[in-house]
């Protein structure tokens, strides 16, 4: 990346060693300039500062951004060549479009010069994540190691197959990659390799998924997962009156379990009733919005009842898992699958691990591997098995332990700002990187409130609540910590962030009154006109939320 795109904030690294602002800025040049530099600053080293952050420690008051901006670019040929390949740019290289000359003395151009387009998308992508408020629960930032990994050479490689068993030629180094990998994933989440395998191919949490009822079900075999407005996947299956939405419910029968309206609660009891009325062939556990932990002991005694598998889907909360800061589903299930993007910290991927005794006749480790490959997925996507790695060698340092329990933390404090602010979550509280906010007593939708606080350049989503009608506009709000706590956020931090949701969710309040129409559409198309009465409210907020958000250092490339 170039200086000029570059918003990227010192590390711990520079602040530790005291550096002042002019070399920190001599620094960040060399960085955006050189290759070599870019590999000396670890991702690591900043993420067990103690609290040393720019925010207070540098002093520097020019905004970062444009701080760098007044850098000269280097020649981004140089940087990236040399990033990527550690030497000069290549001459055996594609022909960058709308740059004449000789085909066969075609340099390797930097994406700057070969596409300025997709550079400046990528510019300001980069600028959003860095100034907004990222509250997404199942988004993080991942490390410059893991990104230099996506995007290496890796990518070039077919490799179908597993280790030793392939179809082509040549996969010595990928082979040496994908193993090393399982045994970071076996070694990360404590297993021992002669009773759990694992593949590394998923390509993300949904096939993995797909990959897994391949597997272990015949079309029309019945499951039973989390309903998805009560928190569940969408993946786990999901059907409406008219259509079956899901896939999952398209070539299985899915039949959703939900939580107790009265608590927010998994309804475990209604769940032991109807799986032994249905009597599923899997039991998921496991939910993309749901703050509290999963009775893996009770979900294993009722699969137990009905002769099903479990599956754990610990897509949202694998990193917390990794660190054991939450409960650990491996002693009770089956089958655990999970993104590598979320808490893991990692590049978009999924990974399956399995019992490698049979359960209930199946061998789980020959009918997932063939379930992966042939029968779902091509050409493992190597470049991100080589990020999932990298990942994986972070998730066994102290620093990941010391980063997942500020995560739970921070979730903690958030959600006791949102109660003292008076708001209803559901199931009262957390126990993990979310909380889900029940807006409905205020006579405000998450929908509305999810555009006021993306105006504000706060990012979350809006999310459906137990007892809600309507799924596009939902009654609640997701709001999780992984992200920002990755970008140094603590407690106190996190307190700011309660009251810059609430002061949104009063300008929405007063937005909605406001609107000519009761419809969301009548909403949307007010707060996007120029009679929209409350913009200086959200540019005076915006600016507020920015300020707090760049205060704290990005990682990644
Ligand atoms: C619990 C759970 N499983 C699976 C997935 C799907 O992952 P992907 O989007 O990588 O397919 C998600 C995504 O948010 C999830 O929350």
């Amino acid at each position: 990346m170039d200086a000029n795109t570059s918003t990227q904030k010192p590390t711990d690294s520079w602040i530790r060693k005291g550096v002042g602002a002019c070399e920190l800025i001599e620094e960040e040049k060399m960085h955006a300039c050189g290759g070599s530099m870019m590999g000396a600053v670890q991702q690591s080293v900043w993420m067990t500062g103690s609290g040393l952050h720019p925010k207070i420690s540098t002093g520097v008051d020019i905004p970062w951004g444009i701080r760098l901006n007044s850098l000269k670019p280097c020649k981004a040929s140089h940087v990236e060549g040399s990033l990527v390949t550690g030497g000069l740019p290549s001459s055996v290289s594609v022909p960058a479009p709308g740059i004449d000359g000789d085909v066969s003395s075609i340099k390797d151009y930097s994406l700057s010069e070969a596409d300025p387009e997709v550079h400046a998308i990528i510019g300001k992508e980069k600028q959003r994540q860095f100034s907004c408020l990222e509250l997404i629960a199942s988004e993080n930032f991942t490390s410059r190691a893991v990104m230099e990994v996506v995007g290496s050479c890796l990518t070039n490689k077919y490799s179908e197959g597993l280790p030793g068993k392939r179809y082509y030629g040549g996969n010595e180094f990928i082979d040496e990659i994908e193993i090393l990998c399982q045994k970071r994933a076996l070694a990360a989440f404590h297993l021992d390799e002669n009773k759990w395998g694992v593949n590394v191919q998923p390509l993300s949490g949904s096939p993995a998924n797909f990959e897994v009822y391949t597997a272990l079900l015949k079309p029309h075999d019945r499951i039973m997962g989390l309903d998805l407005p009560h928190g569940g996947h969408l993946s786990h299956g999901f059907m409406t009156p008219k259509r079956r939405v899901s896939g999952t419910s398209i070539f299985f029968e899915s039949m959703p379990y939900r939580l107790d309206e009265s608590t927010g609660l998994v309804d475990y009891e209604m769940l032991e009733k109807t799986a032994n009325l249905f009597r599923p062939k899997l039991i998921i556990a496991g939910a993309s919005a749901y703050p509290r932990d999963f009775d893996y002991p009770r979900m294993r005694k009722i699969a137990d009842a009905v002769g099903a598998f479990l599956m754990m889907d610990m897509a949202h909360i694998s990193g917390l898992i990794a660190a054991s800061v939450i409960a650990d589903p491996f002693e009770y299930s089956d089958v655990v699958t999970t993104t590598t993007h979320k808490s893991l910290r990692g590049p978009r991927a999924g990974l399956i691990f399995f019992k490698k005794d049979p359960v209930l006749g199946v061998d789980l480790e020959t009918a997932i591997n063939n379930a992966v490959f042939p029968g779902l997925q091509g050409g493992p996507h190597n470049n991100t098995i080589g990020g999932v790695a990298v990942c994986l060698k972070h998730a066994q340092s102290p620093e990941f332990k010391i980063y997942q329990t500020q995560v739970v933390s921070n979730c903690k404090a958030l959600a006791a700002r949102l109660i003292d602010l008076g708001y209803k979550l559901v199931s009262g509280g957390s126990d993990n990187h979310l909380v889900l906010v029940d807006l409905r007593p205020l006579g405000i939708d998450g929908a509305r409130l999810e555009k006021i606080l993306d105006m504000s350049s706060i990012t979350l989503n809006k999310n459906s609540v137990p007892g809600d009608k309507s799924a596009l506009v939902p009654g609640g709000i997701r709001i999780g910590t992984p992200a920002l706590t990755t970008r140094g956020f603590k407690e106190d931090d996190f307190l700011a962030v309660a009251d810059l949701i609430h002061e949104g969710v009063q300008i929405a309040l007063e937005a909605k009154g406001s609107a000519r129409g009761t419809k969301l559409k009548d909403f949307m198309d007010y707060v996007e006109s120029p009679d929209f009465s409350l913009k200086g409210r959200i540019a005076d907020l915006k600016r507020r939320v920015e300020a707090l958000a760049t205060q704290f250092p990005m990682p990644g490339v």
